[in-house]
């Protein structure tokens, strides 16, 4: 088995949508599974040309690849049959290739309607928290419990270890929010209820040593939508804002920004230990030409984007991994 994962190295946003995209234009994958999160999820996705925004559904289907909902994951089953027929009428044949683990965990319209009423975190409101919450309390209900999947349900172990429609498994683990968002290395309480890291996709069935690359994925400034206050006092975050059309997939809140954490975009990197990164939205910097990055409480001024780039290029070679190959793009469709 050979397996590659996304990970988003900031918190969501970052392009995953884009890059899940291009590896399945560009490789072999059998599957593509989805590893944690559930509708919170927004992934924007530009396939030949048109724009699309999934939640629950991996992008293996734009390409004929068999794609599930991992045991990670929670879902909410009118959204998912929802977005099935979105699919299904823009031409995207997702009924037959798109499958949920059994052991899938399901959002109820009882925990929509309870994460409704946050106001402390800034949730997505789409019932993840405590649909997460009753899983590990022992109470809450799987996938194979509600008749409304029962077509699109698959068993993990058989599909992965006792499968003869396959020579060798070859699986993208596409990920949903990213690492400032994670519920251990996030900043906690404004997290999200699951793991985001390379940990989690382990953790749906995958031996460690069938991992090949580790693809982190950030953006070249940083966006967070929530509650808490993230946003630099700078009047040109409301440019990138706008010319970087930073407003939520799923809820279509203004997403706040800020310039790169480098030393977050360093501690993720290792932690998650990839060996391939895209960095994203460079487009946007380029017309504002303006170039910075935190480093701890120092904002590092560069003269250009070339400066940049060899910066960020130079330590994280030298502090993470000399073998990582990092991409810098400016492309809605293409790495
Ligand atoms: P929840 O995941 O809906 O419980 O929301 C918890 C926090 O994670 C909030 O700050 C959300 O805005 C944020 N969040 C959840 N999903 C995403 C995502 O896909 N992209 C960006 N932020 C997200
Ligand atoms: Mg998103």
């Amino acid at each position: 088995m050979i397996a590659d994962v996304i990970v988003d190295l900031q918190y969501g946003d970052c392009g995953k949508g884009k890059i899940a995209h291009a590896l399945c234009r560009d490789k072999d994958y059998t599957h593509v599974i989805r590893y944690n999160g559930g509708c919170n999820a927004g992934h924007t996705i530009y396939h030949e040309g048109v724009k699309f925004v999934t939640h629950h559904i991996p992008c293996g289907v734009f390409f004929g690849i068999k794609s599930i909902i991992g045991p990670g994951c929670v879902v909410h089953v009118d959204t998912f049959l929802q977005e099935i027929k979105e699919l299904e009428n823009a031409g995207i044949p997702a009924d037959d290739l798109v499958h949920i683990a059994t052991n899938a965990h399901i959002i109820t319209d009882f925990h929509r309607i309870e994460d409704g009423k946050d106001e402390e975190i800034g949730t997505t409101k789409r019932g993840n928290g405590p649909a997460y919450r009753d899983k590990y309390g022992r109470r809450g209900v799987r996938a194979v419990e509600d008749p409304r999947l029962s077509k699109y349900l698959v068993n993990m172990y058989q599909e992965l270890y006792e499968n003869d429609e396959f020579e060798e498994i070859e699986v993208l683990f596409e990920g949903a929010q990213g690492f400032g968002l994670d519920v251990d290395w996030g900043d906690y309480p404004f997290v999200t209820s699951s793991h985001c890291t390379v940990g989690s996709a382990i953790l749906n069935g995958v031996p460690p040593r069938s991992i090949r690359d580790i693809w982190g994925v950030a953006k070249i400034y940083e966006t967070y939508v929530g509650a808490k206050s993230f946003e630099g006092p700078e009047d040109i975050f409301e440019e990138i804002r706008e010319l970087g059309q930073e407003y939520g997939a799923t809820t279509g809140r203004p997403r706040q920004v800020n310039w790169m954490d480098f030393d977050m975009l360093k501690m993720a990197s290792r932690i998650n230990g990839i060996n391939k990164l895209v960095i994203n939205k460079m487009d946007i910097l380029d017309e504002i030409d303006v170039w910075r990055a935190y480093s701890g409480p120092h904002m590092l001024e560069f003269s250009s984007r070339d400066d940049m780039e060899f910066w960020i290029q130079t330590k994280l070679q030298m502090d993470v991994n000399e073998d990582m190959k990092i991409y810098f793009s400016g492309d809605k469709e293409h790495i």
